[in-house]
């Protein structure tokens, strides 16, 4: 077969600071957020996950209307096509028999799978090659070249979130203008490309190391809350930093109060657990990853839709307990302010 022809680089946006604000599902991601770190000069990433495309396009809408200039993307690559294996199945409902309890206790129902749920993947990326934005980041895969050419005729860039060198190298065969390299000390999940894979435990100095000789901008992801952080990186090769944690309590995000109380807790000590989606993710341990993490099967995004009523009502409830309280290794540095000034913290003088 003939090689694809590759559609050539594109530069990243030229920013005033070195400083991405993550994409971040289930809340902490906001229009208001992305505009105020953009207006500080840095670039909102808005997470497009878990979303519809029509909720997509209004979240980078409200972004536009409150900022001028470039506006970041981040979609999920979906899991699988199609069906699901027997072991999954089998897999899965083990694990909603295990979740029944604490559902009833709660009064929900365990969320039902939908199996080969793409998290309206096609749909997302028709409109963002119908009104782009300057920045797609991906998570969790390589997308399709004919995606990366498609946003390249528009002049989006395409980035691609890597976890190690083999990652790292399919993401730059399949067009990628630049990598966000997360380390292992990263808040939420882990972008391993496999769902079975066990992370490693490379941080993001580590992988700037590993990924040096690659001839693409990198941007360095896990663990960066200070201006001292965002200086190392640059300093081993990166053009910038994503930080995500270091956002959480921003007064423009969007994090739920039980989740911002969680955050506040720093008795409370951080684990990586699947227990809430099937993917391996940092957060701080709480009853629900000791109830669950031990059956937790690596079925994402089902593990997701199962345990999704119980972490609602949870939630409503204020219940520490029962939510997902994603967090990086720099929690603890985590402070509420206004976004502008986190970019302050961050960007180096
Ligand atoms: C609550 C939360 C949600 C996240 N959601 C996403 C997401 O939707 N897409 C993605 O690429 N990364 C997501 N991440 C990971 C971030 O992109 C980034 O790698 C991470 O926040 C960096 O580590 P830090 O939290 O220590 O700064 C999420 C992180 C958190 C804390």
């Amino acid at each position: 077969m003939a090689p694809i022809p590759a559609s050539p680089r594109l530069p990243l946006p030229r920013l005033a600071s070195p400083v991405y604000c993550a994409p971040m599902v289930g809340g902490p991601s906001t229009p208001e957020l992305a505009a105020a770190v953009r207006r500080a000069g840095g670039l909102g990433v808005l997470a497009g996950g878990y979303r519809t495309a029509e909720q997509m396009a209004e979240q980078i809408a409200g972004t536009r209307a409150l900022a001028d200039g470039p506006v970041g993307v981040n979609l999920l690559v979906p899991q699988a096509a199609g069906e699901s294996s027997l072991a999954e199945e089998t897999a899965v409902a083990a694990y909603r028999e295990v979740l029944e309890p604490e559902a009833q206790r709660l009064g929900v129902d365990v969320g039902a799978p939908r199996w080969g749920d793409d998290d309206d993947w096609a749909a997302k990326v028709d409109r963002l090659v119908e009104d782009p934005v300057e920045v797609v980041s991906f998570t969790f895969g390589v997308p399709p070249r004919q995606v990366v050419d498609a946003l390249h005729e528009v002049g989006t860039c395409a980035l691609v979130t890597v976890t190690d060198r083999g990652e790292a190298d399919a993401a730059v065969a399949g067009g990628a203008d630049a990598l966000v390299v997360q380390g292992c000390e990263a808040g939420g999940h882990r972008g391993t490309h496999g769902v079975a894979v066990t992370p490693n435990r490379l941080d993001h100095i580590a992988l700037l190391e590993l990924l040096a000789d690659l001839d693409v901008p990198l941007i360095a992801a896990g663990g960066v809350t200070t201006a001292g952080d965002t200086r190392r990186a640059l300093d081993l090769g990166a053009v910038a930093v994503q930080a995500g944690t270091a956002f959480l309590l921003a007064d423009e995000a969007g994090t739920p109060g039980a989740y911002r109380m969680g955050l506040s807790d720093h008795a409370l000590t951080p684990v990586m657990t699947r227990a809430f989606s099937g993917r391996p993710a940092r957060g701080l341990r709480n009853r629900f990853v000791d109830a669950f993490d031990p059956y937790a099967p690596a079925v994402y995004p089902v593990v997701d839709q199962l345990t999704g009523p119980l972490r609602a009502r949870a939630a409503r409830e204020g219940d520490l307990g029962g939510v997902s309280l994603w967090a990086g290794s720099g929690w603890r540095a985590a402070r509420e302010a206004p976004a502008a000034d986190i970019v302050a913290d961050l960007t180096p003088a």
